[in-house]
């Protein structure tokens, strides 16, 4: 087992099968891996000094660049709507619609506060936006092995490619699919672009981007990286996957969820800020 496996933060419900994929992955090498990962809340810190880090939405949404009136709704959106996304009691799909209703909602309001492209960079730059602990490694190892990482988020895409801009880490391997913004030709926002994606329909996006996810005809194993229900189905449109290493982060509501994250993801990282974890499995198999 790997040390960095021993942690007591790392739940595995069944060991034996995770040293058996690790195994694979690291008979595979480099040129079959492939990384798929959510953004918000699993690369990015869920918080920091016991404070709530921004989602890419939450970016934009407590920024000057939104009217104290937006901002009250965009917080009662959050308060209303989160609980949901989150409640293990519920079933996807009575979630669904629900979730549509927030992003459209949320989307609404931003569209009206006429948000312009070259803002964005100052207000991810006075954000209190953190990628994980060990983020640079992470991103670099990636990209130095010419492992594609795909990055597949709800959140709003140009915010998060600021971010990692804003990082160091926004190299050629890194491809995104998420929610993307419509400028005018003033560079004011008047739409988003294309489908929504939310927390609970990345099958659908999954399948649609498959071209995406199959650019390497060698990459046939997949490292998945994500912090929610919705995520375990980014990894659809990948045509003949041989392994699958689904990681999750459980941040939030750990005792109610935790049950549900070991029987779904094969490492459960609690309430672990940083992609140690990840790392270290990264640095065995490459
Ligand atoms: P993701 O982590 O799957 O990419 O999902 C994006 C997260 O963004 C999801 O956990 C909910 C959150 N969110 C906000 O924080 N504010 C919003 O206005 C919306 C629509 C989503
Ligand atoms: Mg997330």
């Amino acid at each position: 087992m790997l040390p960095v496996l021993a942690k007591p933060n790392v739940c595995i419900r069944d060991r034996k099968r995770v040293e058996e994929i690790i195994l694979s992955l690291q008979n595979g090498g480099a040129s079959k891996l492939q990384i798929i990962s959510d953004f918000d809340m699993t690369l990015t810190r869920f918080a920091h000094n016991g404070k709530r880090c921004p989602t890419s939405h939450n970016i934009v949404d407590t920024s000057r660049l939104i009217s104290e009136d937006c901002k009250k709704m965009l917080k009662d959106l959050l308060d209303t709507y989160y609980p949901i996304e989150i409640d293990p009691s519920r079933s996807v799909a009575e979630k669904l619609p629900l979730m549509v209703e927030w992003w459209t909602k949320a989307h609404g309001c931003l569209v009206e506060q006429k948000i312009r492209k070259d803002q964005l960079e100052m207000a991810v730059r006075e954000s209190d936006a953190m990628l994980r602990d060990g983020f640079k490694p992470f991103f670099d190892k990636l990209y130095e092995h010419s492992i594609p990482l795909v990055i597949f988020s709800a959140g709003i895409g140009d915010v998060l490619e600021e971010i990692i801009r804003q990082a160091g880490v926004f190299h050629p391997n890194v491809k995104v699919v998420s929610n993307y913004m419509d400028f005018d030709d003033n560079g004011v926002l008047r739409a988003f672009k294309g489908e929504l994606i939310h927390t609970y329909n990345k099958r659908e996006g999954a399948l649609k981007n498959s071209g995406l996810f199959n650019q390497q005809t060698e990459s046939r194993n997949i490292i998945l990286l994500g912090d929610s229900m919705g995520d375990l189905s980014m990894a659809d449109g990948v045509e003949n996957t041989e392994n699958i290493l689904k990681i999750g982060f459980l941040n939030d509501k750990v005792e109610e969820r935790r049950e549900q994250y070991l029987n779904s993801y094969d490492i459960v990282l609690v309430k672990d800020e940083s992609m140690d974890v990840v790392n270290g499995i990264l640095q065995h198999i490459i």
